[in-house]
């Protein structure tokens, strides 16, 4: 098999699977229970913060385990929305963000907030004068994707983050989904709130975090026992929070060594796309090492994949939330790509794992299968 949809969900390490597999079978007690084995639990849950908060470069309290990237960006957006509503109800995001913000948002449009999607130039880039002039004393929130899942665009949180703090009162969400150990950014130095997925970096599904700076109050969306600091009710997961430490730590000494590595794969393989006449790169010019985004126009993407898909290569369209409709991505129209390529675009993520080899295969049988499919069409 040759797995190139990393940007949709990692392959979970063998060590990742065996911690959790112990933990649930071992660890079973709950954590809030007064007797000996919640209290084994309870460690076990301090250690995996202590570890990811380490990682992270942030405090254990500022750690608040979730089911995953949606969780943290709901929790983050409408938490704040309604924890800040007093002081004014307006938004700010970008054209380009994730369905579980960008759904976020319009769900508070209904509610009466005012949201002002930023949009983006041919990079996926916000610029600096229009987030200056959306800032007003009523904005309470301003939420950016570091990293685009279908582009592999890069925002500049840094500095993004900078005028914010500088201009305004308004909290900053991040969501770091793709970009953590693969983009190296100082998002927790300018971020209130980073949203944290851990099936992109070979942990998971269901697990993630949101990290929430000391002083930052947010409103719970999910009421009950109090766990989490009162930020997030529910019995913990806690095989899903112990093997995301250890998915973050193992991905994070892959990451130190490796990212350069990746990188120039990247831009190896895109040179070699380019030369089939066919397609068209719609990869900005400065992106993630990770994602490779190309049209293959008057061929339908769904055809391409599935052909690949016969030689055990996957990849695909663009993200895989909104990977069903039919509709043009509306990150491709929003970076100013016509309808027609942003319809026919196709995704290939790599990973540390991602070999020459293994690209070398699928750029040739890419090659054969629109050679194939054109023989067809004519
Ligand atoms: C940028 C980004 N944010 C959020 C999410 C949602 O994460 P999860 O699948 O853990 O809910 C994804 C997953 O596709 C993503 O790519």
């Amino acid at each position: 098999m040759i797995y190139l949809d990393n940007s949709a969900t990692t392959q979970p390490y063998d060590e990742v699977i065996a911690a959790f597999k112990k933990t649930a079978f071992d660890y079973f007690a709950n954590p809030s229970s007064l007797h000996r084995k919640g209290g084994e639990v309870e460690r076990l849950v301090r250690q995996a913060r202590r570890s990811i908060a380490s990682l992270l470069g942030v405090e254990e309290e500022e750690v608040i385990f979730t089911s995953g990237g949606t969780e943290s960006n709901n929790l983050a957006i409408k938490g704040t929305a309604f924890e800040h509503m007093k002081r004014g109800k307006h938004l700010i995001t970008s054209q380009t963000e994730h369905a579980s913000s960008m759904e976020s948002f319009r769900q508070l449009e209904k509610m009466g907030f005012d949201v002002t999607y930023l949009p983006v130039d041919g990079e996926g880039q916000v610029s600096k004068d229009d987030l200056v002039e959306a800032l007003t004393k009523d904005t309470i929130l301003v939420s950016l994707l570091h990293v685009n899942n279908e582009v592999g665009s890069i925002q500049p949180i840094n500095e993004l983050g900078s005028i914010i703090k500088e201009k305004s009162r308004a909290l900053f969400h991040v969501d770091d989904v793709q970009g953590v150990g693969k983009v190296a950014s100082d998002v927790h130095s300018v971020a209130d709130l980073v949203s944290y997925s851990a099936h992109k970096f070979h942990g998971l599904k269901g697990s993630g975090l949101l990290v929430k700076r000391k002083n930052v109050s947010l409103f719970p969306l999910l009421s009950g026992g109090g766990q989490e600091n009162e930020f997030r009710s529910g019995t913990e997961n806690v095989p899903g929070i112990v093997s995301t430490a250890k998915a973050l730590r193992l991905y994070m000494q892959k990451s130190q060594s490796n990212v350069k590595k990746l990188n120039d794969l990247k831009i190896k393989y895109i040179e070699k796309l380019e030369e089939i006449k066919e397609v068209v790169m719609n990869t900005p010019t400065k992106s993630a090492p990770h994602i490779i985004n190309f049209s293959v126009p008057g061929i339908k993407p769904e055809v391409l994949i599935h052909a690949l898909e016969e030689k055990d290569i996957y990849v695909s369209t663009r993200s895989a939330c909104s990977s069903r409709t039919a509709e043009p991505s509306h990150v491709l129209t929003a970076l100013g790509v016509s309808n027609s390529r942003a319809s026919a675009a196709i995704r290939v993520s790599l990973s540390y794992e991602t070999t020459e080899q293994e690209l070398d295969v699928f750029l040739l049988e890419l090659t054969k299968a629109i050679h194939k499919l054109k023989e067809v069409m004519r």
